[in-house]
């Protein structure tokens, strides 16, 4: 049904089943048009370039993405090339002459993971990291870490990317302490599973990038930055000065705006790719919402036709899920060994089958190019 917008992609891998769509998303044909619209407007504003881009498309962006996650305030809203980078930005925010104490889990995406985990060998960063597993409990145990120290960080995800099992963020922020500083990780909720930061919006950052189930490839990340927000990142770049800076003395000033966490020149055809994909969404009708039901539907239906096939390795009983209705746009199924796990991915890739693994973990991830007779196909090809 929604096959006709990833005609080229599609043409591109016709015997392969891509169901890895979690990692590397197909791009839309959209996308393609909108890349070469920045080649063409390059080419026609020069060096009017940035005063275009700043005055024309970052509003068009901050507006597709503020109508998805139900932010009443889109100019809170600034772009850099990857997440790591509004990451770092975030650290740099706290008072690194201080002992610092960080809350998050045990199940980061590698860009914060890494990151503070060689913070962490330096005294000053106290790093917990709460188990998601049993997820059962986890918000019980994440609340009541919550509750026992002052926190100068509080970071997690709202989809967790080695098991797709879903926060609550409004509940866990509730409990969040008002020394921290509240980033949520988005990247495998937007455009997935469908979101509501309106509650939240004057507590939390909030971030994700386009390389996922936004569709628009690789280059444009986001970080969502609550109205209030009066930082002075060390980790800085010239962005900051396109808006009305404040300084004390002889400091280096900062905006007030959103663009108190803006880095430098970056390659803006990402953002490009992003707009054209969101707004051939929104034509098609295509709300998160909307898609989450597509994506629910045939997970559903994989899972169902799995039963009947008694596979010694890919089970029901083995997928990570906690509430079928709200997970993320992947499944994943905890093998014996990771070896078991490297094996049976390479297997599925001789059978024309695109999956990627974590670990243990094995990962299906599902999309809007998938329709039900890619299900039964996937089955019969398992
Ligand atoms: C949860 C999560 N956050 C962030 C990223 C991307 O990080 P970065 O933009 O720093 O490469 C990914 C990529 O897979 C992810 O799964």
């Amino acid at each position: 049904m929604y096959k006709h917008l990833y005609q080229r992609f599609l043409a591109a891998h016709t015997s392969e089943l891509h169901f890895a769509c979690h990692s590397h998303h197909y791009w839309p044909d959209c996308s393609r048009e909108a890349h070469l619209q920045y080649w063409d407007d390059s080419c026609k504003y020069v060096d009017d370039k940035w005063g275009y881009i700043f005055s024309t498309k970052i509003p068009q962006a901050q507006k597709l993405i503020a109508e998805q996650l139900k932010i009443s305030c889109p100019e809170q809203i600034v772009f850099a090339p990857n997440t790591h980078e509004f990451v770092f930005r975030l650290l740099s925010s706290l008072n690194w002459k201080k002992s610092l104490k960080i809350l998050t889990t045990d199940s980061e995406f590698y860009s914060f993971d890494r990151q503070i985990n060689r913070l962490s060998e330096m005294a000053e960063f106290e790093v917990v990291k709460i188990p998601t597993l049993p997820f059962e409990t986890f918000h019980e145990r994440f609340e009541a870490a919550l509750l026992s120290e002052s926190w100068d960080l509080v970071f997690f995800s709202q989809v967790f990317f080695n098991s797709g099992l879903v926060a609550d963020i409004p509940r866990l922020v509730a409990k969040a302490p008002a020394s921290a500083i509240v980033v949520v990780d988005g990247y495998h909720a937007f455009m997935a599973v469908p979101t509501d930061l309106s509650s939240v919006q004057e507590r939390i950052f909030y971030l994700a990038g386009s390389y996922k189930y936004a569709q628009g490839g690789e280059g444009a990340c986001f970080l969502y930055v609550p109205s209030s927000t009066r930082h002075r990142p060390l980790f800085t770049g010239w962005f900051a000065e396109l808006s009305h800076l404040s300084a004390v003395g002889n400091e280096v000033g900062y905006p007030t705006d959103a663009l108190q966490y803006a880095g430098s020149t970056m390659d803006f055809s990402g953002l490009y790719r992003l707009i054209a994909t969101l707004e051939t969404f929104k034509k098609e009708g295509l709300t998160t919402e909307a898609i989450h039901q597509w994506v629910h539907r045939n997970q559903m239906l994989f899972l169902q036709k799995l039963s009947g096939k008694s596979h010694p390795l890919l089970q029901r009983s083995k997928v990570l899920m906690h509430n079928p209705d709200h997970h993320g746009h992947f499944l994943t199924f905890e093998l014996p060994s990771t070896e078991d796990t490297q094996k049976m991915v390479k297997e599925l890739a001789s059978k024309g089958i695109k999956t990627d693994s974590r670990g243990n973990r094995l990962r299906f991830g599902f999309g809007l190019y998938h329709d039900e007779q890619d299900i039964q196909e996937l089955i019969r090809r398992i």
